[in-house]
Order: C-alpha cells, then structure tokens, then sequence
C-alpha cells in the first residue's frame, strides 16, 4: 500500500472523512498526539488499527467525539463530577471512563465493560468527527512500544506502506498522550497523568486515588485495572537510563559514562556537552512533556544506542513526563548519592 502523507486543507479532509466512512485507518493530529483513527462502531476497522500498530486486543482504545450527545451514547453512567469535569476540560487533553453501552463494540473497548471517552480541541480532528459523524477510536499512532508520534513524519516513518493517509497538521501542541482518570471504580482513579493534572483533578473531584501503576512496575501476577500499564511502552530503538539529581550531577555522571553512540537527554544549560540534546527548561515542565517523544525520537536518528535523560520531577505536568519515562527505562533510576 502507498501511504499518502497529506497537508492538512480542504481536499485531504474530504479525503480523511470518505477513507474513515468506508472503514480504513487514518493517522490524524491531535493537540496531545497524532491518533491512528478508524470508525469505532465498525469492528474491521479498529481490528486494522490493532493490525497496523502491532497492539495486544485486550489493551482498549479511546473514543473520541465532538458532542455531549455522543457522550451520553456511549456512556451508561455519568456522574455529576465527572459531567463538570467536561464543561470544565473538554474539548481538551482529559479522558475519562465509563461503564459503557451496546453502542461501542467490544472489541474497541479490548473486550472491558467500560470505555474510555475524549473530546479532543484540535480542529482538524473535530471538523472530522463533526462532518462524518463518526466516533473516532484512536490510539496514539506509533508503532506498539515506541515512543508517541507528535509529527506527521514520525508517524510516517512508523506507518508508511501500512495506511492509506497521514494527514500533517503540524507540530502537537501538547506533545504527551492524554489525562486518564476512570469513573467505572469507587474513587475516581487516574490511571495516566497528563496535561491536565493530578493536583487539579484532586481539587476538582475532592479525592482522587492515583494508580499503583503510574510510577511502579506491576508486581507478577498483578490484576490491571487499564490494560495498556502492563505493556513496555515509549521506548526508542537505544536504551534508556534515567538519572536524577542536580545538573553538576548529571553532568559529571554523563562525561565519565560518554561514547560514541552514548547521548544525553537533559534540561537546558549553558554548557553542552558532545552527544547532549536539550528537552527544555528545568522549571518548564510543559515544554519537557512537550519535547519527550520527539526527543527520544531524534536520538534514534542519530543512531544512540544509550541515551541518559535527566529524570523530572513528579509534580504537576512532571508526573505525566516522569510516568512515560519511568516505563521507558524499566522503572529504574541512578540516584545522586
Ligand atoms: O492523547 C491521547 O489520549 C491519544 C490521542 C490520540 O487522543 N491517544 C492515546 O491512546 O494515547 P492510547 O491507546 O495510546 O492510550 C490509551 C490508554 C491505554 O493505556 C489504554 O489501556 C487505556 O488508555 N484505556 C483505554 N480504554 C480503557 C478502559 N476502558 N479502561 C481502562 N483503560 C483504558
Ligand atoms: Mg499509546
């Protein structure tokens, strides 16, 4: 298959819609990242997403929609809270889940009884679901394990000969998969950390609990409550090492363990090292969770073999960047001692 990599205007959206209605994939933006989007009503479609991406069929899609109607389509209990989450965060980066209807098949929900829901604020996306009236299943669209695309060229480089479109839409803005927070357990749950904070939505919802998962590996045997915990995630082709401490640290730590193929993903700083890519500002953690992906991206590129990162903080924005990290480098960390 030829895969057409498409600017986004007029005519490749027409295209996207009539591609998506006659049940085939297309990889779409996001403001969080590109999705590899079917029709989520139609079985073979989404068996193609799980084809083209290499993903296990018990890990669930999202469903994205445009209206609160679609919400009440596909969910069968809606809490209050939760409906004011949505006035307050959709459309935006914030997914939140449901005890589902008949309406969203099985096996888009990886055969759960829940399913997981996003209106997201891109406009292509919105204009598409909009004017097809299709609900959007949509994993983030990179090959399973590797890190999220975030550029229509990294979801080229991983999907090329294996969809019919790509559409480009630019740059994502917020660079780092969506906020889950489940409403189908006791306490609302937040199974991944996002743009939209767990600090916020602990405000927002009184009391929250957040996932084992988020920051530990499971232990064997271990029930998961979101399937997609237990798969090895966000990995570039190089391994990868997470250090924390302070930049003097880091930079010692980096200088005595250098190489050829050995790189540095760091904060910003005055002096560079050979081999070292900066992810942003120490303080600014939207710009490292907007720069994580296509960093590790770029030093596959460049042909690393070991990347060291400078491990953030789990604050704020932080916890989401620390969380896709944590899983990246096998949950383990050099500490300064
Ligand atoms: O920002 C995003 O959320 C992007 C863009 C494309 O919207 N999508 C995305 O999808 O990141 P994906 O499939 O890569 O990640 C969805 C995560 C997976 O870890 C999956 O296991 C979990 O959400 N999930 C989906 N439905 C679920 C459900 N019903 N119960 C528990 N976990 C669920
Ligand atoms: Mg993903």
């Amino acid at each position: 298959m030829t895969t057409k990599l498409e600017k986004c205007n007029e005519k490749s959206i027409a295209e996207a819609i009539e591609l998506l209605k006659a049940g085939k994939i297309v990889a779409l933006p996001t403001e969080t990242v590109y999705g590899l989007a079917a029709d989520a009503k139609n079985e073979d479609a989404v068996k193609e997403i799980f084809i083209a991406k290499g993903r296990p069929q018990d890990n669930p899609l999202i469903v994205h929609i445009a209206t609160e109607k679609q919400l009440f389509e596909i969910a069968k209990e809606v809490p209050p809270k939760a409906l004011s989450l949505a006035k307050e965060y959709w459309p935006g980066p914030l997914t939140m889940i449901f005890k589902k209807t008949d309406v969203i098949p099985d096996l888009t929900t990886g055969g759960l009884d829940s399913v997981a829901v996003r209106m997201p604020s891109n406009p292509v996306i919105r204009e598409i679901i909009e004017k097809s009236g299709v609900m959007i299943a949509a994993p983030s669209a990179n090959i399973s394990g590797r890190p999220s695309g975030t550029t229509a060229r990294d979801v080229f480089e991983d999907f090329d000969g294996k969809i019919p479109l790509v559409l480009d839409g630019g740059e994502c803005k917020i660079g780092i998969e969506s906020t889950v927070i489940s409403f189908a357990t006791e306490i609302p749950t937040l199974f991944r950390p996002g743009f939209v904070t767990a600090e916020e939505l602990a405000e927002k919802l009184g009391e929250i609990k957040i996932a084992d998962a988020v920051l530990k590996p499971l232990k064997s045997g271990e029930r998961v409550q979101s399937p997609g915990m237990k798969y090895k995630h966000y990995s570039p082709k190089a391994e990868v090492k997470l250090v924390r401490g302070s930049e003097q640290f880091f930079d010692e730590f980096f200088a005595k363990n250098s190489g050829e193929k050995v790189f540095a993903l760091c904060f910003d700083r005055e002096k560079k090292q050979k081999n070292m890519l900066f992810y942003g500002a120490r303080e600014n953690l939207a710009e490292q969770a907007k720069n994580i992906f296509s960093k590790l991206r770029e030093t596959d590129r460049l042909g690393a073999e070991t990347v060291y990162v400078e491990c953030p903080c789990d604050e704020g924005v932080g916890l989401a960047t620390l969380n896709r990290l944590l899983r990246s480098a096998g949950f383990e960390v050099i500490e300064e001692e």
